[in-house]
């Protein structure tokens, strides 16, 4: 297995120095101190949201169901227009538990620091992937519980600084729960229990599919500049988003890699482009990629992702054994288990994996016992940030070489203005550390 120990100090570029920050309100007290859940008698576990797009407010929506005595009193988010939208449709839908006042919402880039500022107990990154390894080391530093939205980073830097943040999460006690969803669904629990428990004999080969169209443009006006066109369609650009192998088709990787126990591959190749969306306001992601995996003890993962219209879909793990096979998802059914036993469907309850993920959370940070998802959303991420990177480059890539590669994706500056846009990756052309 590649080591997994990082093995030299993350140096991401200096974060923000010359944003703008528009504070809306007046200035809030600093507070460094662990959040203490039962001060004063009052036992309300106040939420800090980070991104108001649309997992933003889901994820807020989710957090306010998962305890009887939680509102929401920060907001932050890098456009004030977001910000408002995102504050009207919240005070409705959350009603008596939206408690934002003016001086706690916030917009510009440096606004996410206000809310680590406040006195929230826990808070929700929600932001592009880009901006987690910072947001989360910030978070961490001030004390909160964070709930993660994935991928947690889209460099090589960026999961080690990850990594690094989770360990000091683990000294303080803070937990820490990775939006990778699927490891909070009922279903997909007990078929994975029962895959580890050897309904399937041992794992020969796995197949990931997340086959999908196309997702959301937002345009451009004549008076955004590239960086502020850019950060509204972030998905199009592999420094924000990571390109959608990691920004969507992690939730497939991060299944394997759970199948694998947790364990990273060894390597990967495989093939990727972008066919159908040359436009240049599709920024330089790619359109489709297949990537091989190989863990040590020589199973595989072929894991294939398209977001291309008119095609064939399909989002399932295909699961292949020495005694069966296993759909996880079960798409066009329930998670399921073929043996020589019969079919066995998972038939229990499927309460909203987005509302377990809160509740759970909630639940241990109550009971002083924190959750720490820490390590496998790290690992999951390297593994998708690996699959891209052997499709841009045409090479094997190593799990080892990609943990510890420099490339450091970030821009020279965050401010609204120009930001170059890299070249669209050519295999066999384009290296591993761009930076070099
Ligand atoms: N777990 C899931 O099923 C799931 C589903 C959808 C999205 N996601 C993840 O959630 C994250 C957000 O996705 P989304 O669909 O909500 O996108 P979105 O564009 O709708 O929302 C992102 C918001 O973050 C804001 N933002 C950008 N940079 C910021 C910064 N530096 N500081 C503060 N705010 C900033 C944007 O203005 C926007 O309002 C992504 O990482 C995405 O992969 C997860």
């Amino acid at each position: 297995m590649a080591s997994t120990e990082p093995t030299s100090h993350p140096s991401r570029r200096k974060f923000l120095s010359n944003s703008s920050t528009a504070l809306v309100g007046g200035a809030l007290a600093t507070s460094l101190a662990p959040p203490t859940v039962h001060a004063a008698g009052d036992d309300t576990l106040k939420i800090g949201l980070i991104g108001c797009g649309g997992r933003g407010n889901s994820a807020a929506g989710n957090a306010m169901r998962g305890d009887p005595n939680v509102k929401l009193t920060a907001m932050a988010d890098a456009f004030e227009d977001r910000l408002g939208q995102a504050r009207k449709v919240l005070s409705r839908s959350l009603r008596e538990k939206y408690a934002v006042d003016d001086d706690h919402a916030f917009f510009g880039f440096d606004a996410y620091k206000r809310v680590m500022e406040s006195d929230v107990d826990i808070v929700l990154l929600c932001t592009p992937p880009h901006f987690r390894p910072l947001q989360l080391r910030a978070a961490i530093e001030h004390g909160k519980h964070v709930f993660c939205e994935k991928p947690v980073a889209v460099d090589g830097p960026g999961v080690r600084s990850v990594l690094e943040t989770v360990k000091q999460a683990k000294q303080k006690d803070l937990s820490i729960v990775s939006g990778l969803c699927w490891r909070y669904d009922y279903g997909v629990r007990e078929t994975m229990k029962r895959i580890q428990d050897g309904a399937i004999g041992d794992i020969t080969s796995v197949q990931e599919n997340y086959l999908t169209g196309t997702l959301w443009h937002r345009g451009r006006k004549p008076q955004w500049s590239e960086m502020e066109f850019q950060l509204r369609n972030w998905l199009y650009f592999t420094w924000l988003s990571g390109d959608h192998i990691v920004e969507q088709h992690i939730h497939s990787l991060d299944k394997a890699l759970w199948l694998m126990n947790d364990e990273l591959p060894q390597n990967c190749f495989g093939l990727g482009g972008r066919q159908v969306r040359t436009d240049d306001k599709w920024g330089h992601v790619y359109d489709h990629f297949a990537v091989c995996y190989e863990w040590a003890n020589g199973v595989k993962t072929y894991a294939f992702t398209r977001q291309i219209a008119g095609c064939h879909n399909d989002v399932d793990d295909y699961v292949l054994g020495t005694k069966g096979r296993a759909h996880l998802l079960g798409t066009r059914g329930r998670p399921r288990i073929e043996n020589s036993d019969g079919t066995w469907k998972y038939k229990g309850p499927r309460p909203s994996m987005y509302d377990v993920e809160h509740k759970e959370m909630l639940a241990a940070i109550r009971a002083g016992k924190p959750i720490n998802n820490g390590s496998y959303m790290s690992y999951s991420t390297l593994m998708a940030i690996m699959g891209r990177e052997a499709c841009y480059t045409g090479q094997t890539v190593t799990s080892e070489a990609m943990l510890n590669s420099q490339f450091d994706m970030s821009p020279e500056r965050y401010e609204w203005g120009d930001v170059t846009l890299p070249r669209v990756a050519m295999p066999g052309q384009t290296k591993l550390d761009r930076s070099a």
